[in-house]
């Protein structure tokens, strides 16, 4: 069993997915979550899970990126913890931070990446015109959403698609592909040929 912190600075839905599946996946146990935004509502949610939270304001930090993190890595390693999951963090990591975790900390991203790194990819999505769009969970590497996918879930685009309907359809999917990737990635027992959507799993024998 992997000991998992959650970072993150919003609203949690994904780590409430991460909390709810634990049980059942049995290969991760979420044992911190540290978000940077002090009415932050996952951390509310961790609370009700009986998780332990911790707050760290990165504007207490000023521009100082990397002091930030180190208070943060500081937090993670006294509460022992293996691999970072990354739920709608909301800032970008320096190289610092990415390298002291380099192959440990994951993230959940709403595009298809290598297409739409960055944000409001749904509206980008639609702008392309693409049929097909999706999530990603991967590995973080020092570019903005790059790394070695983990795994991908994709919905079908609709001519009446708007930003919004794309979200609020792959936000559940983001829900159901996040806590299965990673179970996997924690060296759990997952079935993802037992998921509805297609999924693509790669676990790192030797990451890149
Ligand atoms: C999720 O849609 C996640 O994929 C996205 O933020 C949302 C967080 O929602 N992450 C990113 O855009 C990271 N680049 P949540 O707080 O309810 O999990």
């Amino acid at each position: 069993m992997k000991k998992v912190g959650v970072l993150i600075s919003g609203r949690g839905s994904n780590l409430q997915a991460l909390i709810d599946a634990q049980a059942r996946l049995g290969a991760y146990e979420i044992a911190l979550v540290v978000s940077n935004v002090a009415d932050a509502g996952g951390l509310a949610r961790a609370e009700a899970a009986g998780i332990a939270t911790r707050m760290i304001e990165h504007r207490a930090f000023g521009k100082d990126r990397e002091r930030f993190e180190r208070a943060i890595d500081a937090i993670l390693r006294a509460a022992g913890i293996e691999i970072v999951a990354l739920a709608g963090f909301m800032r970008v990591l320096t190289p610092y931070f990415v390298n002291a975790w380099r192959d440990k900390i994951l993230n959940i991203h709403p595009s298809l990446l290598p297409a739409f790194p960055g944000r409001d990819t749904h509206a980008r999505a639609l702008e392309a015109g693409v049929k097909l769009h999706g999530c990603t969970v991967h590995l973080v590497r020092e570019a903005v959403d790059d790394g070695p996918i983990l795994g991908q879930a994709a919905i079908a685009v609709t001519p009446e698609d708007t930003p919004e309907s794309l979200a609020a359809r792959l936000l559940p999917v983001e829900h159901a592909l996040y806590p299965l990737c990673l179970a996997a990635f924690a060296g759990g027992n997952v079935q993802p040929a037992a998921f509805p959507l297609a999924l693509n799993f790669w676990v790192p024998a030797k990451p890149r």
